[in-house]
C-alpha cells in the first residue's frame, strides 16, 4: 500500500479527549475534556423541540442563516464596542474549532510562522500542522503567566511570522489579558504587519476584578484581528458544534470558501435554535458569570482544604494542579492512575506546554455542585491512593 500523508503522520490523537475515554473506562468524575454536565438554558431547549417540528431541516446558507448572523453581528457590536457587517464580515462554522482551522488555512502558507503563547490550547498544533504554518513559542511564565515584551517581538519581527494567536481567556492557565498586555501585542502586531487570530470563547467567562477585553477594539485592530469564537462554552451547547469567524471582508471572503468546502455549513436547526440564547438580555451573561465564580470558589476552596497547589484562574474553567509531590516523571501515567485509583480524571499538563513540563495536570469546574463535590470528596484521598 502506499504511505498515507505526510502532513497527518505526526499526529497524535488529542490527549485532552483521551482522558475522556480513560474517564469512562474506570467509571472516573470527568473533569478533563472541558465540559458542562448541566443543560442549556431553558428557552434554548424548548426553541429545539419547536424547530424539531417546524424546521428548518435543509442546509442554511453555506456561511451561516442571515438571522444568525444579524444576531451575532449585534451581541458583538454590543459586547465589544465594534461594528460588524453580517453580510461580509461573519462566517458560522461548526464550532471554533472550525473556525480556527478555517482562520489558519485562510492566512498561512506553508513556511509560514505564527507566534503561539506557551500553555496553549492542544489544537492550536494540529491547525499549524494542517495549515503547513510553523509554531513559534512565547512562554507565559507563572504564577502571573506573564510575557516578556521583548521576547514577543523577537518572535514576532521573524520575517516569515503571519499571524499571532490568542488565546483570551486562556485555556488551560486561566489568564485573562489586561489591556495595557492587549496593546503591546497590537503594537507590535501593527508595525511587524501581522495578524491576530483570537480565540475568545472564554470572553464571558471572567471572574471579577478581571474583564474581557476585545483586542479588535484597540485602534488599527479590526481589520487584521481575526476573531474565532462559539457558543458552545457561552450557552452550555458544546456538543451542538456551533461556532463564527468575524474579520474583515477580504479576510471572510476567503474564510468563507474555505469553510464551504471543509464542512457546507453548520447544522441550521440548531442555529435556528440557539438564535435564541443570542438575544438574551445582559442578565443572562451577569448570572453566568456569577455560576462559574460560585463553582470556581467551590472547587477550589476544596483543593485548597485538600492541601493541593494549583493555579487560581482569572477566566475560563480550568485550574491547573500542582503534582510534584507525588514523584511522577509521567504526567499521563499520573492522570491514569488518578483515574482508576482515586476516581477522577484529568488531562497531562504535557499536552499544554512547549516546555517540558511534567508537573502539572489539568482539571475543570464546569460541573454540577454535586459533581464537584463528590469529585473533592474522592480527592481528599489523593494521598493515601497514590503513594
Ligand atoms: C480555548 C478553546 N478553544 C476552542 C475550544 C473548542 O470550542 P468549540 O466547541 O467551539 O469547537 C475549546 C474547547 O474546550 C477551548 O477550550
Amino acid at each position: 500500500m502506499k504511505k498515507l500523508s505526510n502532513r497527518t503522520a505526526t499526529f497524535t490523537d488529542s490527549v485532552i479527549r483521551r482522558m475522556t475515554r480513560v474517564a469512562l473506562k474506570y467509571d472516573a468524575i470527568n473533569l478533563s475534556q472541558g465540559f458542562p454536565d448541566f443543560n442549556p438554558p431553558e428557552e434554548i431547549m424548548n426553541r429545539l423541540a419547536q424547530v424539531a417540528k417546524e424546521g428548518p431541516h435543509q442546509y442554511a446558507v453555506t456561511f451561516g442563516a442571515a438571522n444568525f448572523r444579524e444576531a451575532l453581528a449585534r451581541k458583538q457590536e454590543h459586547f465589544s464596542g465594534v461594528s460588524v457587517d453580517p453580510a461580509s464580515e461573519i462566517v458560522v462554522t461548526c464550532g471554533s474549532t472550525e473556525a480556527m482551522m478555517a482562520a489558519m488555512l485562510s492566512v498561512c502558507n506553508p513556511g509560514d510562522k505564527v507566534v503561539v503563547f506557551s500553555p496553549f490550547y492542544e489544537n492550536y498544533g494540529a491547525d499549524a500542522i494542517l495549515s503547513g504554518a510553523e509554531p513559534i513559542y512565547v512562554p507565559l511564565v507563572p504564577p502571573a503567566f506573564d510575557f516578556d515584551a521583548d521576547q514577543l517581538e523577537a518572535a514576532i519581527k521573524q520575517e516569515e511570522v503571519k499571524a499571532l494567536i490568542l488565546c483570551n481567556p486562556s485555556n488551560p492557565c486561566g489568564k485573562v489579558f489586561t489591556k495595557e498586555e492587549l496593546q503591546i501585542i497590537s503594537d507590535l502586531a501593527i508595525k511587524y504587519d501581522i495578524y491576530v487570530i483570537t480565540d475568545e470563547v472564554y470572553e464571558h467567562i471572567v471572574y471579577a476584578p478581571s474583564q474581557h477585553q476585545y483586542i479588535s477594539a484597540l485602534p488599527g485592530m479590526k481589520e487584521r484581528t481575526i476573531i474565532c469564537n462559539s457558543l458552545s462554552k457561552t450557552y452550555s451547547v458544546t456538543g451542538w458544534r456551533l461556532g463564527y469567524v468575524i474579520a474583515s471582508p477580504e479576510i471572510i471572503d476567503r474564510v468563507k470558501k474555505v469553510h464551504d468546502f471543509l464542512t457546507v455549513g453548520a447544522a441550521a436547526p440548531l442555529m435556528e435554535a440557539a438564535n435564541v440564547g443570542l438575544q438574551f438580555e445582559d442578565s443572562y451573561y451577569e448570572k453566568l458569570q456569577e455560576t462559574y465564580t460560585h463553582k470556581r470558589d467551590l472547587f477550589l476552596g476544596g483543593l485548597e482544604q485538600i492541601g493541593l497547589n494549583f493555579t487560581r484562574p482569572q477566566g475560563a474553567y480550568y485550574v491547573l494542579m500542582d503534582i510534584s509531590e507525588f514523584g511522577y516523571e509521567d504526567d499521563e501515567q499520573f492522570c491514569i492512575d488518578m483515574a482508576k485509583r482515586v476516581g477522577v480524571a484529568a488531562v497531562p499538563g504535557f499536552s499544554f506546554f512547549k516546555e517540558d513540563v511534567r508537573h502539572l495536570v489539568r482539571v475543570h469546574f464546569a460541573k454540577q455542585d454535586a459533581t464537584l463535590t463528590a469529585a473533592l470528596d474522592r480527592l481528599s484521598d489523593i494521598r493515601t491512593r497514590l503513594r
